[in-house]
């Protein structure tokens, strides 16, 4: 969603904010500006439409060196040049840039209309650098903090003045926020992508922080206004690993990524001494994991389908009872916090608002909420009692797939840990650890379909719906599949346990809407040619993704995607990645933005 950035040293801040917001498109946003201290003022540009076309607008040799940056993904109000970020007061002379949302701000509104206040867009942000400037007494930090104190909702900000160069105040409360460290220079940003380019050290702001940063330093107080004093963390990401090395867009080199990120996520955990998997990270002595009576997992989209595997997969290998749920609802529905149950919160970003505040819902009521994240530093897994770090390394096209492969091998991962812990032998353990370290090379062999995969996508992209099927593990990799075509390619794509088509999908089989199959050499194997031999009775297209070698289900498809022969507990991390592909190509036939789709953000920081 938004993205934020301040720079305060001594370069020119115009070319470090533009490369900022560069690097936080993938967040996913409607338009940009920057607002920039002068001598003799704040300058400011703003335009709707991509960074390319706010950087052609903003003059060459802009002058300035220190400034905000921010990219908005419309809540309230259009997308429209007024209602674009930065705002500032009545004056000019405050511009502030905001993540999240105000929610008292109508009341704020019409406080501030009738002292005079006159707005100009129809944001819930313009309220605060009015606000900002009704308390201004020659010190911006103190204004924020007495403006602040008005605000109910979320929010992420960073402010300037122009009285005060080199200055920049940044606030959190449920909106990221962390500074980037550099030497002689500072920076502020919504995530570490916004500065990486300058630094790679950072500190992270806790909700209810202020900080106030200059060229030379920086300063954080807390709610009761004490300072708080944090170390730098070093950002392990590399440049190398933000940029697309060749590809023509993110989401096809992360794809293409996954024999190494999957490999990553595994690194180090395969105990092959014990037949088991180390996780270093749980936080949870062996009593209390042997005690463990039920796994129950929040999570939001396509992390919500990892953890669909996940617990299947608990319950199937490791016997205990597991339950996945969108955290959307758990938030709201007053779950039963048993104790003895185990809660994970899965979040590639770890910052997105649904997960966040599910879980500490049910901290809250008690129990220990594990993260399973990929962003180190994340809120999610700062808040967490513990967890995994799935290093998928950075996910920049808003789809995401690597990181929902490697969220599939921290799960394998856990499940052989707590197996082992119960009934699991030590023989089946060394089996499913050899079949785990195998994954990547299998992965790799899967996305040797890529240019069957584009032939197939070329076929169909014409289509304007698809039926995704698949039943047992590959239930949860059917509605992957049809969640990953929706997102990118705007064709409408519905994920179906297979045998539930007769009751009900079934209707939608014609000529014109073709089914995708998901079928494993395991005991299902029957029941699902059952289900692909009703939808072509009635005239509708299949493609089936299989196992190389399946003559007789190759026999009866329209198209045949193979995988490579594997253990059957783990072909979803090889039948999803034909999937991804066949996304990602009807994406490209169409023209569409495939890193960047509209309507979606990386990260969805807002309920
Ligand atoms: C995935 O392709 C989507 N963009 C989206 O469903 C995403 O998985 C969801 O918003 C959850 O994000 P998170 O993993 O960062 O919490």
């Amino acid at each position: 969603m938004c993205g934020i950035v301040g720079y305060a040293g001594p370069r020119r801040a115009a070319p470090i904010l533009l490369d900022g917001l560069k690097r936080l498109e993938y967040r996913g946003y409607d338009s940009a500006g920057i607002a920039i201290g002068q001598p003799d003022g704040l300058a400011s540009v703003r335009r709707v439409g991509k960074i390319q076309v706010l950087k052609d607008a903003v003059p060459k040799d802009m002058a300035g060196a220190w400034g905000i940056g921010h990219t908005r993904w419309a809540t309230h109000g259009g997308v429209t040049e007024a209602n674009t970020h930065p705002h500032c007061d009545a004056s000019g002379k405050i511009a502030v840039v905001h993540n999240g949302i105000i929610e008292n701000y109508r009341a704020l509104r019409e406080m501030l209309v009738k002292e005079g206040v006159a707005f100009k867009s129809e944001t819930d942000t313009e309220v605060i650098p009015n606000l900002v400037a009704k308390y201004y007494n020659g010190d911006l930090e103190a204004a924020v903090k007495a403006a602040l104190a008005h605000l109910e909702g979320t929010y992420g900000i960073a402010v300037i003045h122009a009285d005060e160069p080199g200055r920049i105040v940044g606030a959190r409360n449920g909106s990221p926020l962390c500074v980037g460290v550099g030497d002689g220079e500072m920076l502020l940003g919504s995530d570490v992508m916004a500065f990486i380019s300058s630094t790679s050290r950072v500190v992270y702001l806790n909700d209810g922080e202020v900080v106030a940063l200059t060229p030379s330093g920086f300063k954080i107080t807390d709610r009761s206004d004490r300072s708080v004093d944090r170390e730098a963390d070093a950002v392990t990401w590399e440049l190398g690993a933000i940029e697309k090395d060749g590809y023509p867009c993110f989401m096809e080199k992360e794809i293409f990524e996954q024999p190494d990120s999957i490999g990553r996520a595994l690194g180090g955990r395969l105990d092959q001494e014990n037949a088991t998997a180390k996780l270093g990270g749980l936080n949870l002595d062996r009593r209390y994991q042997r005690a463990v009576s039920r796994v129950n997992v929040i999570a939001a989209g396509t992390s919500w389908h990892a953890s669909l595997v996940g617990t299947q997969l608990l319950e199937s290998v490791a016997r205990i009872p597991a339950q996945a749920e969108l955290a959307s609802e758990v938030r709201y529905r007053n779950p039963v916090v048993e104790s003895g149950s185990l809660w994970f919160a899965v979040s590639q970003s770890g910052e997105t608002a649904d997960t966040l505040y599910a879980m500490r819902e049910i901290q809250r009521k008690g129990a220990n909420v594990l993260g399973i994240c990929n962003v180190v530093g994340s809120t999610i897994a700062r808040e967490s009692d513990g967890g995994v770090y799935v290093h998928s390394g950075p996910e920049i096209a808003v789809a995401s797939t690597k990181a929902f492969t490697s969220q599939l091998a921290a799960f394998y991962l856990f499940t052989l840990h707590m197996a082992r812990m119960r009934d699991m032998s030590r023989a089946e353990g060394e089996r499913f650890l050899a079949a785990l370290a195998g994954v990547p090379d299998k992965v790799r062999l899967a996305l040797a379909a890529r240019d069957r995969i584009q032939a197939i996508a070329k076929k169909y992209s014409r289509c304007r719906d698809f039926l995704f099927l698949g039943r047992g593990l590959l239930y949860p990799i059917a509605l992957e599949g049809a969640l990953k075509l929706k997102e990118i390619s705007y064709i409408h794509a519905e994920g179906y346990a297979a045998g539930e088509i007769k009751h009900g999908p079934i209707a939608l089989v014609c000529p014109e809407v073709p089914s995708v199959f998901l079928v494993a050499d395991d005991p299902l194997r029957e029941k699902v040619i059952s289900n692909i031999k009703e939808v072509k009775a009635r005239g509708g297209p299949v493609i089936a993704v299989g196992v190389e070698g399946d003559a007789e289900l190759e026999a009866i498809v329209d198209d045949f995607i193979p995988v490579p022969k594997m253990d059957c507990r783990f072909y979803p991390f090889t039948m999803v990645v034909p999937l991804q592909l066949f996304a990602y190509f009807c994406a490209l036939e169409l023209g569409r933005d495939v890193d960047q789709p509209r309507n979606l953000a990386k990260s969805v920081t807002v309920e």
